[in-house]
């Protein structure tokens, strides 16, 4: 469904040029919920830009479905939840989505009735009509996630939905990344909530420093008896990390 193909990235010029994505392939099937680890500063947003085409590689080719990253359209199928949302502040959640949903073609009728089941879905009824410049962080994050689905898309590629989410708030997105798996979609997403990707994942992929360390499900992680996926992630980076410096 997603094929990222030796994918790389490089930022600055001159002795500030970092590599960022490092020859990066990752093939994600359909239906499958995929999640994506790594250390702050790892690549995983870098690659979740250029998989959504805001970014260009270096090097490299990705694919969405049967689509070509750059040269095909291809943006309807994928609903994205960027690390950071972006919200005019002076607008409702009712308006921003409405807003959202006429930019991406949707008939007026359905995007009220699509955003108020997922305003609820997400526990943001009460604020429908409230203006999002008065929205916490994780109430903007909830929108954000509801602004994803609007359009009903086939793959959701969410750049660490349960950040800044209380319990409850991880709980719902939980379930819709359960419901949306049963729906048929395919869920690519990062975090750093290991306890949720090793509820939730079907396969796992690994980075550090741009560079893929471990794709595969996650009994073929090697956790060892008496870690689980949070201290064996410790252990890898570690190691990782040390193979660097030497
Ligand atoms: N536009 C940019 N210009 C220069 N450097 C950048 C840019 N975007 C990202 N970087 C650098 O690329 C590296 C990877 O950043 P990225 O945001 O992809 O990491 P990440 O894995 O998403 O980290 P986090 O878990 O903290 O979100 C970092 O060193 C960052 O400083
Ligand atoms: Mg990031």
């Amino acid at each position: 469904m997603i094929i990222v193909n030796s994918l790389s990235k490089e930022f600055g010029k001159g002795k500030k040029r970092q590599k960022v994505v490092d020859n990066l392939s990752l093939h994600i099937l359909p239906g499958e919920v995929f999640g994506f680890l790594g250390p702050n500063g790892a690549g995983k947003s870098t690659t979740i830009k250029l998989l959504l085409g805001f970014l260009k590689p270096d090097d490299g080719a990705m694919r969405v479905r049967d689509k070509l990253v750059g040269q095909d359209e291809y943006r309807n199928f994928i609903g994205y939840l960027p690390e950071f949302p972006f919200f005019y502040t002076h607008l409702t959640a009712r308006e921003t989505l409405y807003l959202s949903g006429r930019l991406s073609g949707m008939g007026r009728k359905y995007i009220r009735k699509r955003s108020d089941q997922l305003l609820g879905e997400l526990d943001l009824s009460h604020a429908a009509n409230k203006k999002v410049g008065g929205f916490s962080k994780g109430m903007k994050q909830r929108l954000g996630v509801v602004n994803s689905l609007l359009h009903d898309p086939e793959i959701l590629i969410f750049d660490e939905p349960m950040s800044g989410l209380d319990p409850l708030g991880r709980y719902l997105i939980k379930e819709l990344i359960v419901k949306l798996k049963e729906s048929g979609k395919t869920i690519f997403f990062s975090s750093h909530i290991l306890s949720d990707i090793e509820e939730l994942c079907d396969r796992i992929a690994v980075v550090h420093r741009g560079r893929l360390l471990y794709a595969g499900n996650i009994g073929g992680f090697e956790i060892k008896e008496g870690q689980n996926l949070e201290s064996r992630f410790i252990e890898i980076i570690k190691e990782a990390t040390d193979a660097v410096v030497v």
